[in-house]
Parts: structure tokens; C-alpha cells; sequence
């Protein structure tokens, strides 16, 4: 096949133990179905700010921008968190999205059979969920003008939430034609009943709904959705909602299979050029313990291969890989219920690398 140039940027904490298990994954898939990657680093994210005094480096972002998929860890810390915006990773992190154009953050949350006990939930409640959430990632009150005045009572901070039709528009389409392709149905989640951008967001939805009479819609208020998520999991096939309320119902629904270091995440914008990421964070809690879950950001690049290459007998084959060193009782920490009997990053890895067949 035609190479592939992979822009990496690995960020901070478990970021770079985890991208380098992908990078195996992907290199033993070179082997085994003939394709080609040529793989290039940038500074990202916090370590970004120590050694170049920005979290977004030009150089990293040219990068991003000259290659075909970006494969990207985590970034974040403590050591950067009280810092001005301009010098915190997350800002970062939202700058390469927005410079790239990537709206849409699809986040699978597909519980394994295996993996049932595995949760904090009943077994039982979980049974048969696999759900997408598909969130708004350029929009948003993560967007807005923001800032700080001095108030009759003291400092006073504003964050303001804006969206315009085009943003909503673009992003509901995207969740009626993800439903189209899986069970068909659609959950807009949103909070009409007190934010005038929720008011927008669910007329637009029901002016474009007939457009897609296949799709059973269901409008569900965010308090609800967070509720129901953990009430009737299996009943929600595609979510689709704005940006905040995205964000906080994917590391919710991370914990349906068994850990967030289990979600993976694709960002895409109008063409088939894509952000792939795990949905959790650097971790700094467990970084540089080489313990942290890989199987996140190995999940991430079957759906880089699924949606951006069209590589889909590698992206199956990744998954089936997975599926299997789980089945056959492997665990990291975060997913083991006998501790005792966890292994390590680059165990997992090596695992799923042996494991991937053609
Ligand atoms: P987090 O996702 O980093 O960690 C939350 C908890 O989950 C921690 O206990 C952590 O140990 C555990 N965890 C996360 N990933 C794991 C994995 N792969 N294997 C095993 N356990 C895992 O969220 P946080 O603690 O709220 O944030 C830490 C830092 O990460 C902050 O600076 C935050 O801004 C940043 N963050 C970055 C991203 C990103 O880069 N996309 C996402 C979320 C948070
Ligand atoms: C995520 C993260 C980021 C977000 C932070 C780190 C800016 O939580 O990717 O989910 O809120 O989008
Ligand atoms: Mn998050």
C-alpha cells in the first residue's frame, strides 16, 4: 500500500507509554497486511511547554497538518496546572482540534462480554451495550469568550457558550448517518429546557430529523441521559450532543466497560483526515509505572485504519486481537478484579501484538 505518514504526538504522562504499544500494533499490521507508515514526533502538550515555552509548537501543528492521521496520547499535569492559559497543555490540546478542523469526536463505549465484572455496575445492566457518543469538539462553552472582571461583589469569571446553526447542523447530521449505518437509533441530548444554545440545538435537530425518517430520534435532557447511561445502557445506540455535555457523558459511559482506559476516540472534520486518541487523560496519578491501560489508544488506531484508510480487515483484526487476550483473562490494574494477577503496559501490548492474525 501507499505510505501513510503518522504525525505523533505523545504529550505527557501515560501518553507516551501507551502511543508506543499502539505503534507496535500498527508496525506488526504493516507486517501482516502490507501497509506502510512513516511515523513523525512533535513536541505536544506540556513537556511542549518546557522545552519550546508553548503547549502547540508551529512545527508540531505543520506537522499535523502535512500528515495523513494524527495519533495522539494525553496531555497534562500537575506541574503546568496553575498556569496562564496561553502555557497550560489543555489549551493545547483544544488548539489542534480547532486549527484542524475536527468537530466531531466519536467515543465508542463497547462493553466486552468478558468485561462485565469488570464494572462497578451489575453484570446484568450491562449486557448488550455498545454505544457511540458523538460529541461536538469545536463549539461550545469550551470555545466562548472568556474572562474575568471586577464585580460589585468581587472577581467575577465569564465563560460564554455559543453555537451558531452551521456547528449544530453539521454535527446532528453526522450522528443521523452514524445511526443510519448501526441499529438506528439517535439520542440528542441536550438541556432545552433552560439554555437558549440547547433551544437551537433541538430545533435543528427537528427540522433535519425528516430528512432521516429511518432514524428513531429521541431528544433526552442531559441530567436524564446521565442517569439513564447508568439505568438502561443498552438501550442508547448513537448519542450525539455539544461539546461540555460530550465531554463529562463519555468518561461516564467509559466506566460501563470496566475503565476509561478502555475508550477510544476518533476527531474528524469534513474529509477523512483524523485525530485518534484514548478518551482518558495523562493520569499522573499512575504515570511512569508502566501500569497504565493501552488498549484505549490500541482501540483508537482500528478506527484510524476503519475511518480513515478504509483499512478495514486490519481494523477488525486489531478488535479481534483485543477481544482475545481478553477472553483469555489478561488484565492491566484498571480492569483486573485480582489485582495480584495484573500485568503491565508493555505486557498488554506485546500480548495484543502476538495476537493479531490475518
Ligand atoms: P485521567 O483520565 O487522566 O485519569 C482519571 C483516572 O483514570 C485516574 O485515576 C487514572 O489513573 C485513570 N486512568 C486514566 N487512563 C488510564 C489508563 N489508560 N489505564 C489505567 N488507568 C487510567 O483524568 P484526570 O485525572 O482528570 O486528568 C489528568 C490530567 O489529564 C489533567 O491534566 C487533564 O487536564 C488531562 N486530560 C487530558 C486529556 C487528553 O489529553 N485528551 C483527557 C482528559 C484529561
Ligand atoms: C478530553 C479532555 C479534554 C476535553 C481536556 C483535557 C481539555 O477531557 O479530551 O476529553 O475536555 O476535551
Ligand atoms: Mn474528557
Amino acid at each position: 500500500a501507499e505510505i501513510k505518514k503518522i504525525a505523533v504526538v505523545a504529550g505527557d504522562g501515560i501518553g507516551p507509554e501507551v502511543v508506543a504499544e499502539a505503534i507496535k500494533v500498527m508496525r506488526k499490521t504493516e507486517e501482516l497486511f502490507g501497509l506502510q507508515f512513516e511515523f513523525e514526533h512533535g513536541l505536544f502538550g506540556g513537556i511542549a511547554i518546557d522545552e519550546r515555552g508553548t503547549p502547540l509548537p508551529q512545527d508540531t501543528l505543520d506537522m499535523c497538518k502535512g500528515s495523513d492521521a494524527v495519533l495522539l496520547g494525553a496531555v497534562g499535569g500537575p506541574k503546568w496546572d496553575n498556569n496562564p492559559k496561553e502555557l497550560r497543555p489543555e489549551t493545547g490540546l483544544l488548539g489542534i482540534r480547532k486549527a484542524l478542523g475536527l468537530f466531531s469526536n466519536i467515543r465508542p463505549a463497547v462493553v466486552f462480554d468478558c468485561l462485565k465484572d469488570a464494572s462497578t455496575l451489575k453484570p446484568e445492566v450491562l449486557e448488550g451495550t455498545d454505544l457511540i457518543v458523538i460529541r461536538e469538539l469545536t463549539g461550545g462553552i469550551y470555545f466562548g469568550e472568556k474572562f474575568r472582571r471586577e464585580g460589585a461583589h468581587g472577581q467575577e469569571a465569564i465563560d460564554t457558550c455559543v453555537y451558531n446553526v452551521a456547528e449544530i447542523e453539521r454535527i446532528v447530521r453526522q450522528g443521523f448517518e452514524v445511526a443510519q449505518k448501526r441499529s438506528k437509533r439517535l439520542a440528542s441530548v441536550d438541556k432545552a429546557n433552560v439554555l437558549e444554545t440547547s433551544r437551537l440545538w433541538r430545533e435543528t435537530v427537528n427540522r433535519i430529523a425528516p430528512e432521516y425518517p429511518d432514524v428513531e430520534l429521541e431528544h433526552v435532557l442531559v441530567d436524564n441521559c446521565a442517569m439513564q447511561l447508568l439505568r438502561r445502557p443498552s438501550s442508547f445506540d448513537v448519542i450525539v450532543t455539544e461539546n461540555m455535555f460530550g465531554d463529562i457523558l463519555s468518561d461516564e459511559a467509559a466506566m460501563l466497560t470496566g475503565s476509561i482506559g478502555m475508550l477510544s476516540s476518533a476527531s474528524l472534520g469534513e474529509g477523512s483526515f483524523g485525530l485518534y486518541e484514548p478518551v482518558h487523560g495523562s493520569a499522573p496519578d499512575i504515570a511512569g509505572q508502566g501500569i497504565a491501560n493501552p488498549i484505549a489508544t490500541i482501540l483508537s488506531v482500528a478506527l484510524m485504519y476503519r475511518l480513515t484508510f478504509g483499512y478495514e480487515e486490519a481494523a477488525t483484526a486489531i478488535e479481534t486481537a483485543v477481544k482475545n487476550v481478553l477472553d483469555a483473562g489478561h488484565r492491566t490494574g484498571d480492569i483486573a478484579v485480582d489485582k495480584s494477577k495484573a500485568i503491565g503496559t508493555t505486557a498488554m501490548g506485546d500480548l495484543i501484538v502476538a495476537a493479531i492474525k490475518r
